[in-house]
């Protein structure tokens, strides 16, 4: 069978932008493929975190693996820390990448923008770690949104080189995007992608906000002065991103939805989709709702940590011997 491998931050409680571009797709893959699922902790930490928000979060987005439909016998769920070969593998694609390459990823050039108490060091190294995420587990396939096409490419570059360098142990892993939601984008400035981590709550769609919140946000989101639903992502962004989140919700073609609303105000779409959203939302709310007490997510952590580490070791060991670090 074929190895996926993803990992999401608890850097906030995820948005329908990580479910859409991220999570539906895992749910998909389970099936046919050995998937690892990865709670990205350590990648969390390259911005300032709060302990305590950083600790819940962690055990929230764990739930919410779950609460999307992921089944933890077909999948492997673990959190990064607990799996010290990615930190291992980080310092190795450390000095494999070179800095140039680092300082040209357009998520280091955008967070450090807003980093406050300076900039750390793994905000630029990130794509390193992240490199060693993937390749540990033999990966063929990354399910992720488009933002992160960039870090697979500088993925794939790293494995090249070392292998270039120390013989054929990587395997160069391919990105998988889904065809719609792959880039949801800012309720309120939607040139932007929609982050869980935005300082403006009106902009994104917590995964775990309650209904009557999904309809003012839905209600509040920028459109334009048209009053024309129909999908111009140029000139029309606002209406365009909402036109795309009923698509990837719904499975509706974007064609479909325009002549369904043809005639029709924004006001009517929004009520709609404001509908769209709930749905979509209430069942996985419901099972978070029944998972995030029990002592089965911990049952499932602590095994997902146990077979994480075992495949990771492995992979660890044969990087270490072909580099002459082994004894
Ligand atoms: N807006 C988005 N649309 C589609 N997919 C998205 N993803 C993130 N935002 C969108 C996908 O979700 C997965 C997990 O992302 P992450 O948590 O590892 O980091 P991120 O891409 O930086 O996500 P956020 O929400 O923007 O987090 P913060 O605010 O902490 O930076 C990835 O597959 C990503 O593509």
């Amino acid at each position: 069978m074929a190895v996926i491998f993803s990992g999401i931050q608890p850097s906030g409680i995820i948005t329908l932008g990580n479910y859409l571009g991220a999570l539906k797709q895992f749910v998909e893959l389970q099936d046919e493929h050995e998937c690892y699922f990865c709670i990205v902790n350590q990648h969390a930490i390259t911005v300032p975190q709060d302990p305590k928000a950083l600790r819940e979060n962690t055990r929230t987005l764990a739930a919410l693996y779950l609460a999307v439909g992921l089944d933890p016998q077909k999948i492997t769920l673990f959190i990064q820390s607990e799996v010290p070969a990615h930190t291992q593998l980080g310092w190795i694609m450390e000095c494999t990448v070179h800095i140039g390459e680092l300082e040209r990823m357009t998520q280091f050039k955008d967070k450090s923008v807003s980093q406050k108490e300076g900039i750390s060091g793994g905000l630029l190294t990130y794509p390193a770690l992240m490199a060693a995420d993937i390749l540990l587990y033999n990966t063929d396939f990354v399910p992720v949104g488009e933002d992160q096409k960039q870090h697979l490419e500088i993925t794939r570059d790293m494995a090249q080189r070392f292998n270039n360098r120390y013989g054929e142990i990587f395997k160069i892993p391919e990105i998988k995007v889904p065809k719609q939601g792959a880039r949801v984008m800012s309720l309120q400035e939607p040139n932007k992608k929609m982050s869980k981590s935005d300082e403006d709550s009106n902009s994104f769609i917590s995964m775990l906000d309650e209904p009557k919140v999904i309809e003012k946000k839905i209600k509040r989101a920028q459109t334009d002065s048209e009053a024309s639903v129909h999908f111009d992502k140029e000139n029309k962004p606002g209406i365009s991103n909402l036109m795309s989140i009923y698509s990837a919700c719904t499975g509706k073609s974007l064609e479909e939805i325009t002549t369904l609303y043809k005639g029709k105000g924004y006001g009517d779409f929004k009520k709609d989709l404001a509908q769209v959203v709930v749905e979509t939302i209430r069942p996985i709310q419901e099972r978070y709702n029944n998972l995030i007490n029990s002592s089965e997510l911990d049952d499932v952590l602590n095994k997902g940590a146990e077979k994480a580490n075992k495949a990771a070791t492995q992979m660890l060991t044969r990087v270490e011997k072909a580099m002459g670090l082994k004894r």
